[in-house]
C-alpha cells in the first residue's frame, strides 16, 4: 500500500488524500502544539498546526512578533512550509521555507533526523520542493520575525469605469519596488455594474503595511499617487488583528484562528503563473473579457507583488526559484457549486491560461508548487521520469479535483473529467 501525509488537508489536487492505489492516510492533524521562545524569538511546531494555531501561539506570547506564512489560517503548517508558503510579510521577510532553521522529520526506516543528522543537502531539499517526497515532516524550528505594535490595512475597489485597467497596469510598474514595509496585492473578479447592474470586473487593491497610517499617506502619495489613498479608506490594527481581515474571517474574535474547518467549501480549480514584464493594457483587455464570460461568475485573479527581500535571495538558495525578476504571482481560481459541471469551468480557466501564455514566464512557463495543478508536471504510474514529467500535457484524460477542506479529515472529493 502506499501512504498518503496529510497536514491540513488543503492540497488543491487532494494529493494528501487521492490515490489510484489503495492507501494509507497518515494524518498528523493531532500533532499541533507550538512553543514559542520570545527571548530567542523561535518557535518549534508541529506538522499537524494551521497557520492560525502558530500565529495565535506567537501572538499570545508577543506583540511584536510573527512569521511570514500564508493568509489563509486553515493551511496546515506540513504541506504550506514544505512547498514555500508566502503572504502579505513576503515582501519584508520572504517565505516561510525562507525563515525555517531546523526540523524534526522521520525518514523511510523510521529513523528521526534533525538538520544537524540528515544533513545540509536534505535539510535544503525539504524547504520549498513540495512535502512527501523526502519523509514525514514532524516539526519545523522556525525564525520568528519583527512586526510593528500597529500596522495599518486598506481595501480600495475600482470598477472600469474608475479606470480599474489603467490603475492595474501601473501597479504592475511599481508594486515590487514599493518600500518592502508596503505590500499590495490585487483582487480581479466579477461584480454587478453600478450603472446599469450588468456584468462588470472590478479590481480590489488589498494591502498591508507596516507601519502607522502617518507614514503610509506620504508614501503612497509619492510611489502610488494614481491609487488615490484616502486616511478614511485606512484601519490600524494590530498585525494578528490582520490576519482575519486578509483572510475575510470574521474579525471580532481571535479564536476563529483555531479553528480548523474551512467555511465555504466548494469545487474549484487554480492555477498559478509568474510574471516578468507588465501586461500591456490590450493584454489586461482581454484577460477582463474572459473574466466577463459565462463560467467565470466566481473566478478570480489574485496578483501578489514580488520585490524586496524576495530579490535578494537566490533562487537556489532553496528549492524555490522565482526570486529576482519576477515581477508579482498569478493566481487564477474559479469556483462553482453545480455537480457534473467540472469540465465547463476547468475548460475556462485552461482557455484563461492559455490566453495568458505569451505575457507570462516561459521556457520554462514557472508555477508555484504549492497551487497544485495535476495539467502540468504529471508522470504515468510505474516508473517515472523527469523528460516525462515536464512536459505540459493540458489535456490529460482524467485526473481528480480537490475542494477546500481543511478541517484535518476528508475532504469532498469528486468530478474525473
Ligand atoms: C483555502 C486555501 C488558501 C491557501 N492560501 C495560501 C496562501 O495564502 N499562501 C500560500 O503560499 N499557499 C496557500 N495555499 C496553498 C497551500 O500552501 C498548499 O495547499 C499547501 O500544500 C497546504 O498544506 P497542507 O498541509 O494544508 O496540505 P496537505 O494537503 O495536508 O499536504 C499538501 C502536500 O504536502 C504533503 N505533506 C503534508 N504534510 C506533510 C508532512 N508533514 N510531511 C511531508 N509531506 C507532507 C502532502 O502529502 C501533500 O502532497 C492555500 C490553499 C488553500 C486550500
Ligand atoms: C468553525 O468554523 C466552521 C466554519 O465556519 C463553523 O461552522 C463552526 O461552527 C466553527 N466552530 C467553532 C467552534 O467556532
Ligand atoms: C491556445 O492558444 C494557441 C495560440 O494562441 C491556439 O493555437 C490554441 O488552439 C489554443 N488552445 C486552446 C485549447 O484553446
Ligand atoms: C522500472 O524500471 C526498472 C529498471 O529500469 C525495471 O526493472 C522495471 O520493470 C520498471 N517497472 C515498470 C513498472 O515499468
Amino acid at each position: 500500500m502506499q501512504i498518503r501525509v496529510r497536514s491540513g488537508g488543503h492540497d488543491y489536487e487532494g494529493l494528501s488524500y487521492v490515490s489510484q492505489v489503495t492507501f494509507v492516510i497518515l494524518d498528523l492533524f493531532n500533532l499541533c502544539e507550538t512553543s514559542v521562545d520570545v527571548e530567542k524569538k523561535t518557535a518549534w511546531v508541529q506538522a499537524g498546526s494551521t497557520i492560525g494555531q502558530l500565529y495565535y501561539k506567537i501572538a499570545e506570547k508577543s506583540g511584536t512578533l510573527g512569521f511570514p506564512s500564508g493568509v489563509c489560517p486553515t493551511v496546515g503548517v506540513g504541506g504550506h512550509f514544505s512547498g514555500g508558503g508566502y503572504g502579505t510579510l513576503l515582501r519584508k521577510y520572504g517565505l516561510a521555507a525562507d525563515n525555517i532553521i531546523d526540523v524534526r522529520m522521520v525518514d523511510v526506516n523510521g529513523k528521526i533526523l534533525n538538520r544537524n543528522s540528515m544533513g545540509e543537502d536534505l535539510f535544503w531539499a525539504i524547504r520549498g520542493g513540495g512535502g512527501a517526497s523526502f519523509g514525514v515532516i514532524l516539526a519545523w524550528k522556525i525564525q520568528l520575525v519583527a512586526v510593528p505594535e500597529k500596522v495599518t490595512v486598506f481595501t480600495i475597489d475600482r470598477t472600469v469605469e474608475q479606470d480599474a485597467i489603467n490603475i492595474v497596469h501601473r501597479w504592475q510598474y511599481v508594486a515590487h519596488k514599493f518600500d518592502k514595509n508596503l505590500f499590495i496585492r490585487i483582487y480581479l473578479g466579477r461584480v454587478k455594474s453600478s450603472q446599469d447592474g450588468g456584468r462588470t470586473i472590478h479590481a480590489l487593491f488589498n494591502s498591508l503595511f507596516l507601519g502607522s497610517v502617518e507614514t503610509l499617506l506620504p508614501l503612497m502619495k509619492e510611489s502610488f499617487p494614481e491609487l488615490g489613498l484616502q486616511r478614511e479608506d485606512c484601519t490600524e490594527m494590530r498585525w494578528i488583528e490582520s490576519i482575519p481581515y486578509f483572510s475575510g474571517f470574521p474579525t471580532e474574535s481571535l479564536d476563529v484562528l483555531l479553528n480548523r474547518t474551512q467555511p465555504n467549501v466548494r469545487h474549484f480549480k487554480a492555477k498559478s503563473d509568474y510574471v516578468q514584464k507588465p501586461i500591456s493594457t490590450n493584454g489586461l483587455k482581454g484577460i477582463w473579457k474572459l473574466l466577463l464570460e459565462e463560467e467565470a461568475e466566481d473566478a478570480s485573479m489574485i496578483l501578489s507583488p514580488y520585490g524586496g527581500r524576495m530579490d535578494e535571495i537566490s533562487e537556489s538558495a532553496i528549492p524555490f526559484p522565482h526570486r529576482a525578476g519576477n515581477l508579482y504571482k498569478i493566481h487564477y481560481l474559479v469556483n462553482w457549486d453545480e455537480e457534473d459541471a467540472s469540465e465547463r469551468y476547468i475548460n475556462w480557466i485552461r482557455r484563461l491560461y492559455n490566453y495568458t501564455a505569451p505575457y507570462v514566464s516561459k521556457f520554462p512557463r514557472a508555477a508555484y508548487i504549492n497551487y497544485r495543478d495535476l495539467d502540468i508536471g504529471v508522470n504515468n504510474k510505474g516508473n517515472t521520469s523527469y523528460a516525462q514529467a515536464k512536459m505540459n500535457k493540458v489535456f490529460r484524460p482524467s485526473y481528480h479535483v480537490g475542494t477546500t477542506t481543511g478541517n484535518g479529515f476528508m475532504g469532498k472529493l469528486n468530478a474525473s473529467v
